[in-house]
């Protein structure tokens, strides 16, 4: 499966799709359809289950996108939040120099602009690099650009006069840190405690069609735990197992899993690892989430710019600091196309090829899927009907009349759903229908009156 590949099945199958397609597309910007929003809410949920509803110690936040200039000022955003750029003079596609760079096995993550230019030119020398779109090695040096995307509040967006400039968040965490001191004093947390959210991010990417693995306005579910320093080592190393445990939970195979370690780190971190999955559309391990310490860095810096007092008095021992950070974030839109890109299985069935998707029962979009064997019998559509108006109550649910039972069966195989629900003519004369299994299409008779707790005890328990 390529990305190609990738993107024409989420396209026709309603998960994703370009957007402004009509208008000859925004490029790395991406719409979620039918089945893409209810997959990525699903997702969305499990993550939020484990990390603040099966927690004592973590709170759950939604912050604006907007946020005070001075935010980003404080963070270095607006001073350093650059990725280096390299052009081509000839078509003028934009291209990341660390991602041409990584090609050639040379890690340029956080590197200096000279480090980068001087390897550039090396493999320019040797005619090695190419422009990814139209094959000219006519390409400029390295340069920085920013990521950050500016907008205007309160006065005409035709003038983006610096006055009024506002940035749209290019990372959720920066409301997390502006809401440290509002969740202190209303929820009286005693440390060590997390501020979790899930939200949109906005980042200016240079772009390498990439589909929804690298876009430029994503969603991110993060979670910044407060701690004393020295309980920095022991809560690390618990989040990196919590966090590598919850992709198991969910059905992603340890051996497509693996933890990369960063060996330039930020000044003010400690440790950082990435989890990163062997994605099969982009043919290797890519990042899927960080896991990293960011010491007192954050906190001290929008206390030393907002003026604010951001300590954290310790009652027991009377010890007063600033709290250090630990944070876990993943994107959503990343870990969607992971979990597609997982599931998506091709076999042959009788001498057939069947697509299918895979997926955890709990992530799949519809959970049942009711079909009338015939859409010409009356009788049998309302049986379906009834059928389908109960289980519809509980969970995500389709009826489907169109084309053969086995037609209907591969469209719901397509798109991961994991029951299907066929009335027959002997459900009329026994009250019992045909339910069918997604992986193992084994099917099983079942009475009607059974229906909700047989599929309470295949989707709830
Ligand atoms: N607060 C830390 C932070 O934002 P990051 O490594 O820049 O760290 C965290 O982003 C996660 O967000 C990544 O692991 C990735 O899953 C996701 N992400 C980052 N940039 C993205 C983009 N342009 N498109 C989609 N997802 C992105």
């Amino acid at each position: 499966m390529n990305l190609e590949k990738m993107a024409s099945f989420c396209k026709k199958k309603g998960f994703i799709f370009p957007s402004s397609e009509i208008y000859g597309g925004l490029a790395a910007i991406y719409d979620y359809g039918h089945y893409g929003v209810l997959l990525k809410n699903n997702i969305r949920d499990a993550w939020w289950e484990h990390m603040v509803q099966l927690r004592d110690d973590v709170y759950g936040l939604d912050s604006a996108i907007f946020m005070h200039p001075t935010t980003w000022v404080a963070s270095g955003h607006v001073e350093g939040f650059d990725d280096p750029q390299v052009d081509c003079r000839d078509c003028k596609q934009r291209m990341r120099a660390d991602h041409i760079l990584e090609e050639f096995n040379i890690d340029a993550d956080k590197a200096s602009l000279d480090f980068i230019n001087k390897e550039l030119n090396k493999l320019k020398e040797e005619e090695k690099i190419k422009c990814i779109n139209c094959g000219s090695k006519n390409l400029t040096d390295a340069k920085q650009f920013s990521l950050m995307i500016k907008s205007n509040l309160g006065s005409p967006v035709d003038t983006l006069s610096e006055e009024n400039v506002v940035y749209l968040r290019p990372e959720t965490c920066g409301g997390i840190y502006l809401e440290y001191k509002n969740m202190l004093n209303s929820m009286h947390p005693k440390l060590p405690f997390g501020i979790a959210q899930v939200g949109k991010a906005f980042r200016n990417e240079i772009v390498a069609r990439q589909f929804v693995f690298r876009t430029r306005e994503f969603e991110q579910m993060e979670m910044q735990y407060f701690l004393h320093p020295d309980a920095m080592d022991e809560k690390y190393e618990m989040w990196k197992d919590l966090r590598w445990k919850w992709y198991l939970e969910y059905g992603i195979p340890e051996e497509k899993l693996r933890w990369y370690k960063h060996n330039v780190l930020a000044h003010y971190a400690s440790q950082a690892y990435d989890i990163e999955f062997n994605f099969s559309c982009l043919n290797s391990f890519k990042e899927v989430e960080g896991v990293h310490t960011r010491g007192d860095w954050d906190l001290s810096q929008h206390s030393k710019h907002s003026g604010a007092d951001l300590t954290y008095t310790d009652e027991k021992t009377e010890e007063k600091f600033i709290p250090h950070i630990m944070e876990t974030s993943a994107g959503l839109g990343r870990i969607t196309l992971m979990f597609i890109d997982n599931a998506y299985t091709e076999e042959e069935v009788e001498g057939e090829k069947r697509v299918v998707l895979k997926l955890d029962k709990r992530l799949s979009p519809i959970k049942i899927a009711v079909f009338p064997l015939l859409k010409n019998k009356p009788e049998l559509v309302e049986k379906a009907q009834e059928i389908y108006k109960t289980t519809k109550e509980k969970w995500m649910c389709e009826f489907d009349v169109s084309g053969s039972i086995g037609k209907r069966y591969r469209r719901q195989d397509e798109i991961g759903t994991p029951y299907c629900v066929t009335v027959d003519f002997d459900t009329l004369k026994d009250n019992t229908v045909t339910i069918r299994e997604r992986d193992s299409m084994k099917q099983e008779r079942v009475d009607i009156s059974k229906i909700i707790d047989y599929f309470k005890s295949k989707l709830e328990d």
